[in-house]
């Protein structure tokens, strides 16, 4: 096992009307709050009014800057560190899911410095950052308590991540009913996130890591079971619930403790939701497939372990009949909960592959992705050339 230190600072308060506890939280930062939110969902299912409520009866002011996309971009961020530096605003309050939450910590990291924000996602180091709370509204990215931001740059359609200590959301009020209204896509997307956090840890080479992985595998197997339920019945507290802690604890990063994970899937992703804006759930499920299926003979056992595992395949059989029937398996999972599993269901064609695999290596302090395998440039092709 690596040596580790871990830290998460970030205050989850769960659970049926949570967001009660708003303004006590806020008040401990500020009177004055930037209300950061995306297109408008919050609008529809009446959390925007009862959050300016609870925040108007506490006397909180509250400047607004809705409209954040998802896979937010630069510009929005630097209209927020704008408005944060003129009205002198000292909290950012984000109610959404992970775009705009991490549009947040980017106004939070870019409103105390005077260069451009964009210089943290390449390679500038954070010093500091205004604090952030978050209402989450879909459980997935798990940037509620994960200290990245992904950001897309609109010049170039450069979409890129930067992580620091000083971004973790202070508190993040999860109330499983403010995920009621989730279409099913957006919920199976979801599901897929937190299932590539999940992979993304437990494929490391590390040895004597049993602990973790055998977490690791817990939770995967419980969104695979968990999820198709979820989606027959999105109305089930207890089911929306057990789904909105998971996607947290996915990412949180106590199950990639004294480990080097992978990631190489998820850089492979950004390229594709840089170039088309497709939900960061959907190309994930195209992305592991045939990542998995480029990668598995490399270290077949930990592939094993795990099918056999998640999908109780019988572990007589050989390791190839084991990896070749879990990922089908695990195809079929997606494919179940309505997710693509190929590009050509995202109109991603292959005459773009080799300017999406060059993109994501090329402004890399090193040409490589991938702590499980390493991948080039080529690697990167023939895994979008498998996902055809
Ligand atoms: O914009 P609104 O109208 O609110 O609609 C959103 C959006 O269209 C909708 N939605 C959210 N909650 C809803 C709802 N609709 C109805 N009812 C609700 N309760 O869902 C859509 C997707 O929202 P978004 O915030 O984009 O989803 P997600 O949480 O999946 O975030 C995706 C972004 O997070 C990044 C991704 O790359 C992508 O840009 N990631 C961030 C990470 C991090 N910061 O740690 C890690 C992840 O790996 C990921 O890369
Ligand atoms: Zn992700």
């Amino acid at each position: 096992m690596q040596n580790f230190s871990y830290f998460n600072p970030t205050r989850l308060i769960f659970g049926k009307d949570s967001e009660v506890r708003l303004p006590e939280e806020i008040l401990k930062y500020s009177k004055r709050v930037l209300l950061h939110y995306g297109g408008g969902s919050i609008k529809r299912t009446g959390l925007y009014d009862k959050i300016m409520k609870l925040l108007s009866e506490a006397n909180i002011e509250v400047i607004e800057l809705g409209g954040v996309k998802p896979n937010p971009v630069l510009s929005m961020v630097e209209e927020g560190i704008r408005i944060c530096k003129e009205q002198n605003v000292k909290f950012i309050l984000a109610v959404g899911g992970g775009s705009v939450i991490d549009s947040a910590k980017a106004i939070a990291a870019g409103a105390l410095v005077e260069h451009n924000v964009w210089d943290f996602y390449q390679g500038k180091v954070v010093t500091d950052a205004l604090p952030v709370g978050v209402v989450l509204t879909i459980p997935a990215a798990g940037s509620e308590a994960s200290p990245w931001s992904v950001l897309t740059k609109e010049d170039g359609m450069l979409k890129r991540s930067f992580g620091s200590g000083y971004i973790f959301p202070k508190f993040a009020i999860m109330n499983p009913v403010n995920t009621f209204s989730l279409p099913d896509y957006q919920t199976s997307c979801g599901l897929s996130d937190m299932l590539a956090h999940m992979f993304e840890r437990y494929f490391t080479n590390e040895k004597n890591v049993v602990f973790t992985d055998y977490l690791l595998m817990g939770a995967i197997k419980s969104v695979i079971e968990l999820g198709p339920k979820l989606l027959k019945d999105t109305q089930d507290y207890d089911l929306r619930a057990e789904i909105m802690l998971a996607g947290t604890y996915a990412h949180n990063g106590s199950l990639g403790v004294g480990r080097i994970e992978d990631w190489s899937s998820h850089a492979i992703e950004h390229e594709l939701s840089g170039y088309n804006d497709v939900a960061h759930g959907a190309g994930l499920s195209i992305v592991f497939l045939a990542w998995m299926r480029y990668v598995n003979k490399d270290n077949i056992k930990k592939f094993t372990q795990l099918f056999t595992q998640i999908f109780s395949i019988d572990p007589s059989m050989s390791d190839e009949e084991i990896v070749l029937m879990g990922i089908n398996k695990l195809e079929e999972w997606y494919k179940e909960i309505g997710l693509p599993t190929r590009l050509s269901e995202i109109d991603v064609p292959e005459k773009v592959i080799d300017s999406l695999a060059k993109k994501c290596v090329h402004d890399r302090p090193n040409p490589v992705i991938g702590g499980f395998k390493e991948l080039y440039e080529s690697d990167i092709i023939n895994i979008l050339k498998v996902a055809l």
